[in-house]
């Protein structure tokens, strides 16, 4: 029996990158996988690959930066499959256009990276966690990053959510401990997704070059 079985599982930004391959993973192990994605043709695709291998999914086309898109995810997760056991917080975006420093950056866009990194944490916390613990716990797992542990140089809003990010897993696991919800962060390093591939050739750099090196700065 897979590990997963009977876990109704939602997945942020589950449509490309970490998020798909995490829903894969779940799916595999039996999971009811509840995917949240703005990008619908990559959401529908991977919807599809699930359900072709015997997976139990659904594509579900929500904004994760607001409340309404949060509360919508979590009622389909729990009229599709009977409440909420886990979920992946995993959405979160690095655009091009926002390696700027804090003069140049603008509030806009701080305010985007904001509300999907950070904000969205605290909008799926608010709205399952209710649901957790009717089911008598569950886990909540965020992805953090390295850069909310060390930073680089020309990221400002990015850095400050995955700082925040860390900060708030603590928080959020003092306050549900007594319900028998674990919340948990994990950080990567870098990992050949959609998101790096765009921030190399948006910033001008040369893909395979960049690629080799990142891979050279994580030994095996
Ligand atoms: N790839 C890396 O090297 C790396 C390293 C450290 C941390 N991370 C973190 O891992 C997580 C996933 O990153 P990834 O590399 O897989 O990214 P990705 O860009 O490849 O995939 C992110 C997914 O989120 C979706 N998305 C974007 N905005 C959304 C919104 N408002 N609502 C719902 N969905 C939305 C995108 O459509 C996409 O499917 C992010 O939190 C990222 O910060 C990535």
């Amino acid at each position: 029996m897979g590990i997963f079985k009977n876990k109704s599982i939602i997945v942020t930004g589950g449509a490309l990158g970490i998020g798909a391959a995490a829903s894969e993973a779940f799916a595999f192990e039996e999971g009811n996988v509840t995917i949240m994605d703005i990008n619908d043709e990559a959401g529908r695709k991977i919807e599809k690959k699930i359900l072709e291998k015997g997976g139990n999914v659904q594509y579900i086309s929500a904004d994760a930066g607001i409340g309404s898109g949060c509360k919508k995810i979590v009622e389909k997760a729990v009229s599709s499959y009977g409440g909420v056991d886990i979920v992946f917080n995993n959405v979160g975006i690095q655009p091009p256009d926002s390696y700027l420093d804090a003069v140049d950056l603008p509030e806009e866009v701080w305010d985007r990276i904001l509300d999907v990194n950070l904000k969205s944490r605290f909008l799926m916390a608010k709205y399952s966690i209710p649901y957790m613990r009717e089911r008598g716990g569950g886990v909540l797992i965020h992805t953090a990053s390295v850069q909310g542990l060390q930073s680089m140089g020309g990221v400002s809003a990015y850095a400050a959510t995955k700082g925040g990010d860390l900060s708030l897993v603590r928080q959020l696991s003092l306050d549900f401990a007594k319900d028998n919800i674990r919340v948990v962060a994990i950080n990567p390093g870098a990992i050949d997704t959609p998101m790096v591939r765009n921030a190399i050739l948006g910033t001008g750099g040369d893909l395979e070059l960049e690629l080799e090196k990142t891979a050279e700065a994580h030994p095996i």
